[in-house]
């Protein structure tokens, strides 16, 4: 959840308050540290392998990037964020009630232990006050591995039209032209590029930090 905001200033999510986007933005990234900190406290090493798959991975990543952000070694973070309270963040982010962006950061990341859990569903807590629906209409997407749709598939179901532009790559361009007709209602927002992500994609045509979305399913 960290860096969530990353990518060129040009190319990234515009938020619905351009005047107040840095503060925003650091806030968003202030919340996200907070609950990946206190996610790591709540779990121990050794409960971690009853977990799913996804959520073993997501408490590595917490393991590996806390430490890192609180040494005060990591751009945009301030180490100073280590003594941030739930109290504090709260009020942080109801100084922007209407930004769904930070709305979103806060209301998972504060079911984040629950989610792990599985007692919350995120897809239904992401859903309330149609948070989702209102989220980044004009996303950039990159998907890697595309190869037959499946995982494009479910990524347009689920996102509804609400995109800007879907690049469908593969690094067999074999699979392109029956995705162009079975994916033919996207075509105006749809292009298709090889692409190996086991060889530097800037090397390949694809510019760096210029996606909000990458997607990837069983590559
Ligand atoms: C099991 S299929 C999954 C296809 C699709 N993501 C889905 O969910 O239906 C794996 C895909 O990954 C692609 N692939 C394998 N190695 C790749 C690489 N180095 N870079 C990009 N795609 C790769 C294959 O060509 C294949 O289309």
């Amino acid at each position: 959840m960290a860096d969530i905001m990353s990518g060129s200033p040009d190319d990234a999510v515009k938020l619905e308050d351009p005047e107040n986007q840095d503060e925003i933005i650091e806030i968003c990234e202030r919340a996200a540290f907070f609950y990946l900190r206190r996610l790591r406290q709540a779990i121990s090493l050794s409960e971690e392998p009853s977990f799913k798959v996804h959520f073993q991975r997501l408490l590595k990543f917490t393991s590996y990037i806390t430490p890192l952000l609180a040494s005060g070694n990591y751009e945009g973070v301030d180490a100073k964020w280590t003594a941030d309270s739930l109290e504090a963040i709260e009020a942080l982010v109801q100084k922007y009630p209407d930004v769904v962006d930070l709305q979103l950061v806060h209301v998972v990341g504060s079911n984040l232990i629950d989610i792990v859990h599985e007692k919350v569903d995120t897809l239904e807590i992401m859903r309330n006050n149609n948070m989702l629906d209102r989220l980044h209409p004009h996303m950039n997407i990159l998907e890697i591995g595309a190869g037959t749709g499946g995982t494009t598939r479910s990524v347009f179901e689920g996102l509804r039209r609400k995109y800007s532009a879907y690049k469908y790559t593969d690094i067999s361009s074999g699979f392109f032209e029956s995705a162009r007709q079975i994916f033919k209602d996207e075509a105006d927002k749809l292009t298709f590029t090889k692409l190996d992500i086991e060889s530097d994609p800037s090397l390949q045509g694809f510019q760096d930090n210029s996606y909000d979305l990458i997607a990837g399913g069983l590559v």
